[in-house]
Order: C-alpha cells, then structure tokens, then sequence
C-alpha cells in the first residue's frame, strides 16, 4: 500500500468514492469540476498493483492553517490502515509547507484523536467557518466536532466580507 499525490486521471474514483458517501452527510459533496480544480490537494492510497483503495485532501487556508478534508476508503477496504496511510501523508505535506496548525471537522473523533488532534471550540477556526459553515444549511445544527493538532490560529484570512448577504448573521 502506498500513498501518493493524486493526478487528474484519479478524479474520478475521487468523485465516485466522495459521492457515494455524500447521500447521508459523511462527507461535503464535491462536484467534478471541484475536484478537477483542486486534484492538487489530493492525496490517494492504493496497492502495489495501483488498485484504488481511498482518499484525502489538504486545504491550504495560508502559513498559519491548513485542513484536512474528504478523507474516504472505499468499503472493501476499510480496517487495513489505508486511512491511518493517508492522515499520515497529508500530516506530512502539511509539515513540508510550515503549517503549525491542521484542522478538521468530523463526526468520528476517536478515529483522529490517535494521529494527535484534540477537539475545539469551532469559534477558534474562523477560516474554515466562512469557506464552508457559513455556506452549509447545517450552520446553527452542525453535528460534527472541530479538531485540531498544532497551535491554534492567531490570525485568519477570510472574513465576513466574504459571506453572502442573504445568510443570517453566525451564531457559533
Ligand atoms: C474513517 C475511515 C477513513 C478509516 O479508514 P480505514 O482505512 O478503515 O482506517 P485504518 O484501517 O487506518 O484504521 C482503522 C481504525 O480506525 C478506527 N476507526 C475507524 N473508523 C472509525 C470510526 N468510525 N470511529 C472511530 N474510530 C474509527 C478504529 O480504531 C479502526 O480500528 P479497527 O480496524 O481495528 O476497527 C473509513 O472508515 C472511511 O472512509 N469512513 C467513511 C468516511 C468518513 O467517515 N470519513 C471521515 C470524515 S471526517
């Protein structure tokens, strides 16, 4: 088993894997074209042979936060560390850029909590809340748990301005 940046010939067992766990909310659905668009943040597992086994990406905010994102092992696949392989490879790009601080949200904490991320108060990653939570109908009934490893952010660089006008104001 091996983890390697993803090239775009892998968008679609991406796309097929994210979206086949997207009907129920364990994962943030991504379009094609989105995943076309960022296949530099992806990183794949798979077999020596080159089979498919799973996916995550790295969400670069800026030197201070990067997230992981769309972390998924295909079910015949699970329970064979293809998950813990991909954490540990986006754990290391995030290393390779500088980042102090990588973030996640998640509904299954105790998977995350052994690679060292400890949960959050959301409140502490303003980032990640104006790129997707202040888009997501979820946003006052989020079920999901803010985790981070590093220092937390002292700074962010998006902000309200970036939030549409239509959207009632955060209450996180
Ligand atoms: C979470 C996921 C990526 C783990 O992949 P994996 O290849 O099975 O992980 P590994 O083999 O490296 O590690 C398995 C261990 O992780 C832990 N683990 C796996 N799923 C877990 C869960 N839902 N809750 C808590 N711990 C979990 C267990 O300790 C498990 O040990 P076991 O195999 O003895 O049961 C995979 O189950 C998956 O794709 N799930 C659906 C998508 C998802 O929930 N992604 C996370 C969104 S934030």
């Amino acid at each position: 088993m091996l983890a390697r940046k993803a090239r775009l010939p892998d968008a679609d067992a991406i796309h097929g894997l994210i979206r086949s766990l997207s009907y129920d909310g364990t994962l943030l659905p991504r379009s094609p074209a989105e995943i076309y668009e960022n296949i530099r943040d992806f990183t794949v597992v798979e077999t020596e042979e080159g089979k498919f086994l799973g996916c995550g990406a790295l969400h670069l905010y800026g030197p201070h936060l990067a997230e992981i994102r769309s972390i998924a092992v295909s079910e015949e696949s699970m329970h064979q560390g293809a998950g813990g392989h991909l954490i540990e490879a986006l754990l290391e790009e995030a290393e390779s850029h500088s980042v102090p601080c990588v973030c996640l949200f998640t509904r299954i904490p105790g998977f995350f909590q052994r690679f060292g991320f400890e949960q959050v108060d959301r409140t502490a990653l303003p980032d990640k809340i104006y790129k997707d939570c202040a888009n997501c109908p979820r946003l006052n009934a989020c079920d999901e748990f803010a985790m981070a490893r590093g220092a937390l952010p002292a700074t962010a660089v998006l902000g309200p301005v970036r939030v549409k006008e239509h959207l009632v104001p955060l209450q996180v």
